[in-house]
């Protein structure tokens, strides 16, 4: 499938998807959300994939915002929509999703750009990033999440700070917060993030949809982190992963998993 506004390539089961809108430093459009939205859904039943890493074209950015020239113009409701169609059709579908999803954060992670990296399982930055949720200068706030992912990262304090103050922070400040994982320089941001994405490709696939549900499950509402770890648990062992696992341990060999 061709898509207008993003690429993708496929090595070794890692997908990597890259926004390609370059020359407005890879802002979110519709048309863009609309290709990233597909994109994953097609990549998350493709067998062939088992981690996908996103990220943005150029030096400058991974994603410098919501297109703002789309919705200056907007009501109430049409804002309102915006919001509530976005977190459905690709930020909350990230999330959720069973395979993971790394952001390589190779520029400007701003506004929606951030709330993108943030929706990611984790992120890597390389050293020129810059982060930010600057929609308050805008006259706005954050509207794919970030109220709610940014002090779930970063704690409170923090996640007000960034937020009421629209302050850009450097990709140090943010490791040091624990927004990414990892600086590293950009020439080996893709080839560093890839290391670690075959590092998660070595282990069983069911396990690591349910670990990703577990741990999601801590932060919804209404929802007992617990009962779903204990249920997700007890999945695995009706998994053929799990006695290759087990066994491989026992034999002293490596496991070759199937995703069965
Ligand atoms: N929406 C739409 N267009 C955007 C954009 C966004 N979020 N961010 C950047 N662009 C466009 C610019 O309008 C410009 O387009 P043009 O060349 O047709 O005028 C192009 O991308 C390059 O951006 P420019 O501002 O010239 O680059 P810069 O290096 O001077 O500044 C930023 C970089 C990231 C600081 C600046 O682009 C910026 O502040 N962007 C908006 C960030 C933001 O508020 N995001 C949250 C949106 S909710």
């Amino acid at each position: 499938m061709n898509y207008d506004n993003i690429i993708i390539s496929i090595e070794e089961k890692v997908a990597t998807v890259t926004i390609n809108r370059p020359e407005k430093l890879n802002a979110l459009n519709k048309a863009t959300i609309n290709d990233l939205s597909k994109a994953i859904k097609l990549l998350n039943k493709n067998e062939e994939v088992r981690v996908i890493i996103l990220t943005g074209s150029g030096e400058k950015a991974f994603v410098a915002g919501a297109d703002i020239s789309e919705f200056a113009n907007y009501t109430i409701e049409e804002g309102t929509q915006l919001a509530a169609e976005g977190h459905e059709s690709l930020f909350d579908y990230i999330e959720n999703l069973k395979k993971p999803v790394i952001a390589a954060i190779n520029g400007f992670a701003l506004g929606g750009g951030l709330e993108l990296a943030m929706a990611c399982h984790f992120r890597v930055a390389s050293v020129n990033a810059k982060m930010g949720l600057p929609e308050v200068s805008l006259g706005l706030i954050p509207g794919y999440g970030g109220t709610q992912r940014l002090p779930q990262l970063i704690g409170k304090g923090r996640a007000m700070e960034m937020i009421l103050t629209a302050a850009m922070i450097s990709a140090e400040e943010a490791k040091e917060f624990g927004l990414v994982n990892y600086v590293v320089p950009q020439t080996e941001l893709l080839t560093f993030t890839s290391v670690i994405a075959h590092k998660i490709i070595k282990n069983a696939p069911f396990a690591v949809g349910k670990a990703i549900k577990a741990i999601n499950a801590n932060f919804e509402d209404g929802k007992n982190g617990f009962d779903t770890e204990i249920k997700s648990f007890g999945k695995c062992f009706g998994t053929q992963d799990f006695k290759e696992g087990t066994t491989a341990f026992l034999e002293k060999r490596k496991a070759e998993f199937t995703g069965k």
